[in-house]
């Protein structure tokens, strides 16, 4: 077993998020903010078994939790093989999606030991999903979220709030939990990226949804662990939960364990910090890259990737050097 992935605060890295792609099957504005966005041409993405090799090198660094993401993950051709070949490392496997194509992935899913994915949906109305997404896929993607609930699946949904958009809608989300305990939902304080048209005026805070969702339910904190995106909370007498990401008032830095590898095979020590170290060129020259990926997670900051707080006047400009959500993996 090689040595675990430190940074000078002493937090453990033990969770490796892989984009498979820069591409989706949608068209989030908060995501991929440009309809004609310039995609990475495909010699520059990692291959099959550049994912596998890679992956693998992380578990032996003690990486314990690997999530797929994009782009839509299941719109890279070789999905299946790659989702496979993971499977079988001594670590757990799972993907957030849109749904839009996993009804295609159910056995190999199965296959590959993964029991819960997270699925992005930030509305339940059908010309509000076609407004976010500029697709026509929702009916698809509810019935494709029942279908994972019925082969077994956890599920949570992700619901970016923005305001003024769906936050009207937080509390027919979480009624959704109510009557199901595979089912999950986080609502996601929007983040900014470049070009996403990010404010702080279009933030739900925590404070607000917990404000919002009180108003209507009594419920209590679900107990979770420090390095948790979402803080959770169950409704009195419901079977699902429902939790808040709130990365820009209510952050969980102090926690981190997360790494992450870009489609064109870039480390990236924090979601928020520009710069990246390339993995893919020197594996492909041959070199051994653990000592690249080490020396990246010394230069990590506590939080943020060492950016300006959210909410003074330079943050914004900050944020906007980072790559467009779709291009990093959430
Ligand atoms: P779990 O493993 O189920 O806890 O998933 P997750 O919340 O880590 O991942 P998911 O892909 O579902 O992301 C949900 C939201 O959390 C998205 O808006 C992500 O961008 C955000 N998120 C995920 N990881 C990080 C992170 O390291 N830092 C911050 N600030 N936000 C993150
Ligand atoms: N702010 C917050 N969450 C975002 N996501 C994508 N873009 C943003 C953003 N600007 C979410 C998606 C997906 C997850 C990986 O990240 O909804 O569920
Ligand atoms: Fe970790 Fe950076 Fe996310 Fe904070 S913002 S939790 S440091 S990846």
């Amino acid at each position: 077993m090689a040595l675990p992935i430190l940074d000078t605060f002493g937090r453990k890295h033990t969770y490796l998020r892989i984009s498979l792609t820069d591409k989706c099957n949608l068209r989030c504005t908060y995501c991929m903010p440009q309809e004609d966005m310039q995609f990475m041409p495909s010699k520059w993405l990692m291959q099959a078994d550049e994912i596998s090799y890679l992956a693998g090198l992380f578990v032996e660094m003690g990486v314990e939790k690997i999530r797929l993401t994009g782009g839509e993950p299941l719109v890279r051709k070789d999905a299946a093989e790659i989702i496979s070949e993971l499977g079988k490392l001594p670590a757990s496997l799972t993907l957030t999606t849109n749904a839009v194509y996993i009804d295609q992935f159910i056995p190999q899913l199965k296959t590959a030991g993964v029991t819960s994915l997270n699925v992005s949906l930030d509305t339940l109305q059908e010309e509000r999903f076609k407004s976010i997404t500029k697709r026509d896929h929702f009916v698809k993607t509810l019935d494709h979220i029942r279908l994972l609930l019925n082969e077994g699946f956890v599920v949570k949904l992700n619901m970016v709030v923005m305001r003024g958009t769906n936050d009207d809608e937080v509390n027919d989300f979480v009624r959704m939990t109510l009557a199901e305990p595979n089912l999950h939902v986080r609502f996601i304080e929007f983040m900014p990226f470049k070009g996403n048209q990010w404010d702080m005026s279009k933030i739900v805070s925590y404070a607000d949804l917990l404000s919002a969702i009180g108003q209507e339910y009594e419920f209590q904190p679900v107990a979770g662990e420090l390095h948790d995106t979402a803080r959770r909370f169950q409704v009195n007498d419901g079977l699902g939960t429902f939790g808040i990401i709130g990365t820009v008032t209510h952050p969980f830095c102090e926690g981190c364990n997360r790494i992450r590898l870009t489609a064109d095979g870039k480390l990236k020590n924090c979601l928020f910090d520009t710069s990246e170290v390339d993995l893919l060129t020197p594996l492909r020259r041959g070199d051994d890259v653990r000592q690249l990926i080490y020396a990246h997670f010394q230069k990590k900051h506590f939080a943020h990737g060492g950016h300006a707080s959210f909410s003074k006047q330079q943050a914004k400009s900050e944020y906007e050097q980072n790559r467009e959500m779709i291009a990093i993996g959430g």
